[in-house]
């Protein structure tokens, strides 16, 4: 069987950057299972499903009858489309997690990153030099815990609410710079949107995480045999090369 890296954490753990460097690193395909979810909540937009309650079997059967395709460096394709940016935009961050939390849909996704961890297994076994181990780094919320229990080697990814605060705010501040640079080029007087600060940030975070933890069916679990890695002081290349060597073991 090929080799399975789990890595599960709460949001803005970093764990989807740490997942990708992982996979290049040791030469394995990378899967966002984030972006299943995304594509899934993409579907409901698009077929004005807002009531999932209602609509539960269409929404079913439009997973269960779309092709996904998920690459390496992140390209997401749906039913032959790329969806890669408009599985990112705010309608889909604001409903993601009403999708993500009905049994169904989740059955459905767990269908869907099983075949696309194996298709990304056939790929990176044609693509091996015999010198890397075959198979699939997955990043996600429970994949330790109920997608691949049985993976070789499973990470929790955390940190402070605090770090993953700014971590948040540096990426919102570096998008921010490029944008005002592109409308000073543009010559546009465009009116400053409000960004909130830091702390602002942090209380969020540490608000999701509340809820996260105590939702009845909440898909964030730390796998009794997973190796629990605080990265608040750690850089990224080395909590990079902290999973890599573990997998090497
Ligand atoms: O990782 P990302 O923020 O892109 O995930 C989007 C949403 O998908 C999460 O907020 C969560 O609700 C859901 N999700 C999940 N289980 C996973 C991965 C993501 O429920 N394994």
């Amino acid at each position: 069987r090929a080799f399975t890296i789990a890595i599960d954490g709460p949001a803005a753990s970093g764990k989807s950057s740490t997942a990708r460097a992982v996979a290049l690193e040791l030469g394995l395909g990378y899967i966002d299972s984030g972006s299943i979810y995304r594509c899934a909540t993409l579907l409901a937009l698009r077929n004005k499903i807002s009531d999932i309650d209602a609509r539960h079997a269409d929404l079913i059967g439009l997973i269960s009858h779309s092709k996904f395709d998920i690459r390496i460096l992140r390209n997401v394709w749906l039913n032959n489309e790329d969806v890669s940016k408009e599985i990112r935009c705010a309608d889909v961050n604001r409903f993601v997690a009403e999708i993500a939390r009905d049994a169904g849909v989740r059955a459905e996704v767990l269908k869907i990153q099983r075949s696309v961890a194996a298709n990304a297994e056939k790929k990176s076994a044609a693509a091996a030099d015999g010198t890397t181990p075959n198979g699939v780094v997955m990043d996600g919320r429970d994949i330790g815990s109920a997608v691949f229990p049985n993976a070789e080697l499973k990470v929790y990814l955390d940190a402070s609410a605090m770090a993953r605060a700014i971590r948040r705010w540096d990426q919102m501040n570096s998008a921010r710079n490029a944008q005002g640079k592109r409308s000073e080029e543009d010559g546009a007087q465009t009116e400053k949107p409000a960004y909130p600060t830091v702390e602002e940030i942090a209380r969020e975070i540490e608000e999701r995480d509340y809820a996260d933890i105590n939702r009845a069916h909440s898909p964030l679990r730390i796998a009794p045999d997973a190796v629990v890695i605080d990265n608040t002081n750690l850089t990224f290349e080395q909590q990079v090369h902290t999973i890599s060597d573990l997998a090497r073991e």
